[in-house]
């Protein structure tokens, strides 16, 4: 077998960057949220896996215990041409009225998956709806969504670890990087 690494260009964010930086948004959001009994973290899957189970720990570090929850979402037809209607693949297991809600996302790139899951969490009455996002492309948005914290502004550039895939493949790579064009070529 070949390591996913071998088809990575350059690295973008690399391993300690992204632990100093979830270091950094726990600390902040656990001040935010110091008043609050309960925070309930949602995780996006597939993408967020890494970023939820890190960044949870983090949390617990800084002193604020939290409840995890795990949606998983789909965009129709091809992501070049999202059309920002989402499919539900996995719900809530609980209900979230009335709980403070912490969406945990690894990337917001052009918003329409994050578009279409806060205005579904806000029908589900819950008392208060934030993001917090390890990765966004400000240049590829095409709808304005408000996310609170984000970890690092990128380059509207394609990219792929620490949970983020291309074709399901390269999400284990500890680190954010570019594919090599060839990978894309190669079908
Ligand atoms: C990716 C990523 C975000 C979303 C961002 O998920 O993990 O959830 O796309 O794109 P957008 O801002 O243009 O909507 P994807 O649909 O690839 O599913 P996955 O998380 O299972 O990889
Ligand atoms: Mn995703
Ligand atoms: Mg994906």
């Amino acid at each position: 077998v070949v390591a996913d690494d071998a088809d990575i260009e350059r690295v973008v964010v690399s391993d300690e960057e992204i632990s100093a930086k979830i270091d950094e948004l726990a600390r902040q959001v656990a001040a935010d949220y110091a008043d609050v009994d309960s925070v309930l973290l949602v995780c996006v899957l597939k993408g967020a896996v890494m970023f939820m189970a890190d960044f949870a720990r983090a949390l617990g570090r800084h002193g604020r215990p939290v409840e995890l929850e795990f949606m998983a979402v789909s965009s129709y037809g091809q992501r070049t041409t999202s059309s920002g209607v989402v499919r539900i693949l996995k719900d809530l297991d609980r209900d979230i009225a009335g709980r403070h809600v912490l969406v945990v996302e690894d990337i917001v790139d052009s918003g329409l998956t994050l578009n279409w899951l806060l205005k579904y969490l806000a029908s589900r009455s819950a008392a208060t709806v934030e993001v917090v996002a390890l990765v966004r492309k400000p240049e590829a948005v095409k709808v304005d969504v408000k996310v609170r914290y984000i970890g690092f502004d990128i380059a509207n550039e394609f990219v792929v670890g620490y949970g983020l895939d291309y074709a399901e493949r390269y999400r284990e790579l500890p680190y954010i990087g570019v594919l090599r064009p060839a990978v894309y070529s190669r079908g």
